[in-house]
């Protein structure tokens, strides 16, 4: 593992923070000063920050099949918390990267490392959510050039970002987003005079849902690190 991701991950400083203390010198690796944050390290190596020996904390990464009347919190509400399902020790330190509504179904990632998430959620990093969607009326024709363009959501200051459309059927299409404002699939269907009837999230980023409604699986190491390239 690279230092400045061994020391990230055993600390709560940000990238930034890191690769400064590595370029300060201020990391030892077995008693050597080491300034080059790309130096590869082994856990049985002696990590050493301001006189502290580093240990990595293992964070936990699930994917989850969100049923429907569930809520992404941590504790009920009018809804159970989708947490109910996850029967592991300290659930109660988990959160879920980029939530889903109650009556929304599908892929959610569930994690206790906070870095991880917002790498996840941030729009700079415009991570790809594919949702399915169902609607009410049939799709209009120039829908799919619209959202590649951008629509103006009430209340938003700036367009959305480029999002593809693929049509299923009539009734059925494919959303693509690179961003995750508020209800954004029910507001930008709502914002070309249609409503979103059933919603599904398929992928997010390379992983894809599979598991059935209800049921959690612990994330591959190379799903986790497909988000921080
Ligand atoms: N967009 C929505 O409107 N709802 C969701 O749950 C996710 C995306």
């Amino acid at each position: 593992m690279r230092l400045d991701k061994f020391v990230g991950k055993s600390t709560e400083l940000t990238k930034h923070e890191v690769t400064h203390l590595i370029r300060e010198g201020k990391v030892f690796v077995n008693n050597e000063v080491i300034i080059n944050e790309a130096t590869q390290v082994h856990e049985n190596n002696q990590i050493v920050l301001n006189g502290q020996i580093l240990k990595t904390r293992s964070f936990r990464y699930l994917l989850m099949n969100k049923p429907q009347n569930t809520i992404c919190s941590n504790i009920d509400e009018v809804y159970p918390s989708l947490f109910n399902y996850v029967d592991i020790d300290k659930v109660s330190e988990l959160h879920v990267a980029g939530r889903l509504d109650a009556d929304t179904t599908g892929l959610v990632l569930m994690t206790d490392d906070g870095r991880w998430s917002f790498d996840i959620i941030r729009p700079t990093k415009q991570c790809k959510k594919v949702y399915r969607v169902g609607l009410s009326r049939s799709i209009a024709e120039g829908v799919a050039s619209k959202f590649l363009c951008g629509v103006q959501l009430q209340g938003e200051s700036k367009l959305t970002l480029p999002a593809e459309l693929e049509i299923i059927n009539r009734k059925e299409v494919r959303l693509t987003l690179m961003e995750g404002k508020y209800h954004q699939v029910k507001r930008m269907f709502a914002a070309v005079g249609n409503r979103v009837v059933s919603l599904h999230r398929e992928k997010i980023g390379n992983i894809i849902l599979d598991v059935d409604v209800g049921q959690w699986r612990y994330l591959t190491d190379d799903e986790v690190n497909s988000f921080t390239h």
